[in-house]
């Protein structure tokens, strides 16, 4: 199947924000809402890409159910991205295809959940995907979204500071 993908915030000229979703986040809104919330992921998207607009930034979000396509889609942010921010679901916590790719990933990226899975089953406390990132949020639900944009562009603003650009 192919990921779904949007690309409402690109912009030329902006620094490249990859929002990458992993399997079963299609589901948002319908799924598990007293652990995910009643928002869909599209309500996410759009959330994420207002805050792209606002820090001058472009943003563009894929949606995959498969750990290939996840992988495939790092590898396309490859020296063309500034940031990668990453919902993996479950592939979080034992894809280390998933690791590996985001390694090669030559830019900021950012782990988020909309839950807290230090605070949920035994097998979400490990993730493979936090070694290979500037850093997680997790547990502030939607809001996430938001701050993980902002966190990009601190940094993005951070490098560009700090190579004279
Ligand atoms: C999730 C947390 C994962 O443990 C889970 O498998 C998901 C969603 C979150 O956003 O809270 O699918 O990544």
């Amino acid at each position: 199947m192919t990921p779904s993908g949007t690309s409402p915030g690109t912009a030329p000229g902006r620094p490249l924000v990859v929002l990458l979703s992993g399997p079963n986040l299609n589901l948002l809104g319908e799924r598990e809402p007293a652990v995910y919330g009643k928002e869909t992921l599209d309500d996410h998207v759009a959330a994420a890409t207002a805050e792209a607009d606002a820090s001058g930034l472009a943003l563009e979000h894929h949606q995959t159910n498969h750990e290939g396509e996840l992988v495939e889609l790092v590898h396309g942010a490859r020296g063309r991205a500034h940031a990668i921010v990453v919902n993996a679901g479950a592939l979080s916590h034992y894809s280390w295809a998933l690791h590996d790719a985001l390694a090669s990933f030559d830019g900021v990226v950012v782990e988020l959940h909309l839950s807290n899975p230090a605070a949920r089953e035994p097998f979400r406390h490990t993730s493979v995907v936090a070694p290979v990132s500037d850093g997680s949020i997790a547990g502030f639900g939607g809001l996430g979204y938001r701050l993980a944009v902002q966190a990009v562009a601190r940094m993005v603003a951070a490098t560009k500071a700090g190579s004279g650009t």
